[in-house]
């Protein structure tokens, strides 16, 4: 925690657009012209490319960006394995799949000195990531600033602030991201993680998949959902630092270190569009029923990790934002339901509208695949008999990691001093209504 870090982060200016080919150099004449990698780099640099898809992948999802850095990334030691801590990696076998309803309390406080990656703590996910299909749910909580570099050749890192603000430095530059937005960092892009209050809490979606893209919008036209142009990414920024600098690699599942002679983020200049962004999910445009019923809450995605069976996501990650009910002779909170699916819910902030209590923020709930889950007893007898004025949804922030596998839990989660006993509770006394006419 520092103010320094706090006034660097709210002074900071983006890049605006979602897949954008940017370009953004920290000193004037960084940026080699009209080629990406001339004889010698502008400035005595060296040109790097960083490949977040497979040359040969359709223009529309080729993803790479160019960076110009003090030294290449090549320039390293040999890693060292380290411990795990509670950090876990699909394939998960520490536990069978559960077809029970859970839910957990917010992790405890960790210990002092605890920093991001150390607060790292899984609860389950599914796929496998060496085959990179899948994803993984997990929780962090810190109350330390990294003084160490991290990067995660696994998958990308969608990171959901719950509590505390985060200045994130990475290859590419500073973002900022507060509780109520989302910042993603890509797949093996080096990054630090620096608080901005006394501690930090939050969710993270770890996709082994496909990158995280806008959902295609169909009907609902050019506009809607999460609008492009609200996505940023930073502009170039770098340290020149000379020293031992620790950095930590995340590979197929198991973390290893070595020690740099200076600082990975000091790209001074690049352009491409495979980048780190943050997102604010108020920002989202919710759409809903204006005539009756609960439109399916894929209405509510903001990013999608598209599978190779069209609209089968490996991950779609959903938002509950602050909205209108509207809708005529409906049942409006969201439905009783069994889903293909599986369903990994967090809240930011507030309450969430399909449950009275014990739904906490930093806490979370697990629908697996096919089990059956809905309003709670309380929620749905005064939503039956509510008067259906218009009515406004905005005291919560809630989202959803919606997974096309169950979500196998870690040891830790399934036996965690946190997790819930006697949420399935929360449907018991929904009364017999039936009255047969005859
Ligand atoms: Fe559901």
């Amino acid at each position: 925690m520092s103010g320094d870090a706090r006034k660097t982060a709210e002074g900071l200016s983006y890049l605006l657009g979602f897949g954008n080919e940017h370009t953004s150099e920290a000193v004037p004449g960084a940026l080699p012209e009209g080629r990406n990698s001339p004889q010698r780099a502008p400035l005595g640099l060296y040109a790097e490319q960083l490949s977040g898809s497979a040359f040969t992948e359709p223009r529309s999802h080729n993803r790479r960006s160019w960076l110009y850095r003090i030294r290449p990334s090549a320039a390293h030691p040999a890693f060292t394995r380290m411990d795990n801590g509670a950090l876990r990696t699909a394939p998960f076998t520490e536990s069978v799949p559960d077809p029970n309803r859970l839910r957990w309390n917010p992790l405890p406080d960790p210990a002092p000195g605890t920093d991001f990656l150390a607060g790292l703590w899984t609860l389950g996910g599914n796929g496998d990531a060496a085959q990179r299909a899948g994803m993984a749910v997990h929780l962090y909580s810190a109350n330390a600033s990294m003084d160490r570099v991290l990067s995660d050749a696994d998958g990308e890192l969608l990171i959901v602030p719950e509590q505390g603000g985060l200045l994130l430095r990475t290859e590419f530059g500073l973002l900022h991201a507060e509780p109520g937005h989302v910042a993603l960092i890509p797949r093996g892009v080096r990054f630090r993680v620096e608080l901005l209050d006394a501690t930090a809490r939050g969710y993270v979606c770890e996709n082994y998949g496909a990158p995280f893209q806008l959902p295609d919008l169909g009907p609902i036209g050019a506009n809607g959902l999460a609008n492009a142009r609200d996505f940023q990414a930073p502009v170039a920024a770098y340290e020149d630092v000379e020293g031992p600098v620790e950095v930590v690699n995340k590979y197929c599942g198991n973390l290893w270190r070595a020690t740099y002679g200076h600082s990975p983020l000091d790209v001074v200049a690049w352009h491409g569009n495979h980048v780190p962004y943050v997102y604010d999910l108020r920002r989202f445009n919710v759409i809903g029923t204006i005539s009756y019923d609960h439109p399916d809450p894929s209405i509510f995605t903001v990013l999608t990790s598209p599978s190779d069976t069209p609209g089968l996501a490996g991950v779609d990650f959903v938002v509950f934002a602050p909205r209108w009910l509207v809708g005529e002779d409906t049942f409006r909170p969201p439905y009783f339901h069994r889903n293909v699916m599986s369903e990994y819910m967090g809240l930011i902030e507030g309450a969430y509208d399909a449950k009275a209590e014990g739904f906490v923020p930093g806490g979370g709930s697990l629908h697996n695949m096919m089990s059956a889950h809905g309003p709670d007893r309380e929620t749905f007898d005064r939503a039956s008999a509510a008067e259906l004025r218009p009515q406004k949804i905005d005291d919560g922030l809630a989202f959803m990691f919606e997974t096309r596998w169950p979500v196998t839990l870690t040891a830790h989660a399934a036996g965690a001093d946190h997790l819930q006993h006697g949420y399935d509770d929360v449907w018991q006394g929904l009364e017999r209504h039936f009255r047969p006419l005859h």
